[in-house]
């Protein structure tokens, strides 16, 4: 095929990848359900193992859900905070780790109280590592992140779930067999959606060799 021929990316998915970070903080203002809907869907079209599909995605509306997530959240932080040593956050910073900080600071006081939350659960198949477990669930978690930034939605993956899974479990109904890969809670932006800040391809891809990066110049 020649360079010519090669299909383009399309600039909206390009910009949709560039972009798609987290976002943390959310107007108030409810998310329709056909927006959310595309969300799912488009998480539903994500590969699994031998296209086995081993997930659930549980929309959690539920108020007491909500409030049992907001006590891990807030209980999320106060491990973090003292885990990572994670400096005070003061209002006068404004480098952009201090914004973050205050933005995760705020997002898991916040909690539950996030526009929308899913859940997404993974059946294990048996004989299958916890990578290949792993490999049948984050591909609809990221398609369901891009279906959010395409639609102008913001989202992120929590792991506050590690805090309140017993309570979880137990009102949902989540069989034993399955595990809860994340928790995303999902809004529209209060501020715009920015550029990811990735280190640059070449310290990711290389050629052959693990330290021959890849490059573009023949
Ligand atoms: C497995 C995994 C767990 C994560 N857990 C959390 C979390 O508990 N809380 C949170 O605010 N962000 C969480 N994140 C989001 C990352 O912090 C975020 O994707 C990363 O810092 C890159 O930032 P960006 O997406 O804004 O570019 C998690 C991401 C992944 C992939």
């Amino acid at each position: 095929m020649s360079r010519e021929q090669v299909p383009q990316v399309s600039d909206d998915l390009w910009t949709v990848m560039s972009t798609a970070t987290a976002v943390r903080r959310y107007r108030g203002d409810p998310v329709p359900d056909d927006v959310l809907d595309k969300c799912l869907r488009a998480a539903s079209w994500a590969p699994s193992g031998g296209n086995g599909q081993p997930w659930r995605f549980i929309v959690i509306r539920n108020k007491k859900l909500r409030d049992v997530i907001t006590t891990a959240s807030r209980q999320t932080w106060e491990v973090m905070k003292d885990f990572y040593r994670l400096p005070t956050v003061t209002d006068g910073d404004d480098d952009p780790k201090s914004r973050v900080l205050r933005a995760m600071a705020e997002h898991m006081h916040v909690g539950g109280g996030a526009p929308e939350l899913v859940l997404f659960c993974v059946q294990p198949q048996r004989g299958t590592s916890e990578m290949q477990q792993a490999g049948s669930i984050f591909p609809a978690v990221q398609n369901f992140l891009l279906a959010a930034r395409a639609q102008g939605l913001g989202a992120a993956i929590t792991l506050w779930h590690g805090h309140c899974e017993p309570e979880l479990r137990a009102s949902i109904g989540i069989p034993d067999d399955w595990k809860i890969a994340t928790l995303l809670t999902v809004g529209w932006p209060k501020g715009r959606h920015k550029p990811v800040r990735r280190k640059p391809v070449h310290e990711a891809a290389v050629v052959d060799m693990w330290d021959q990066p890849w490059s573009t110049q023949p």
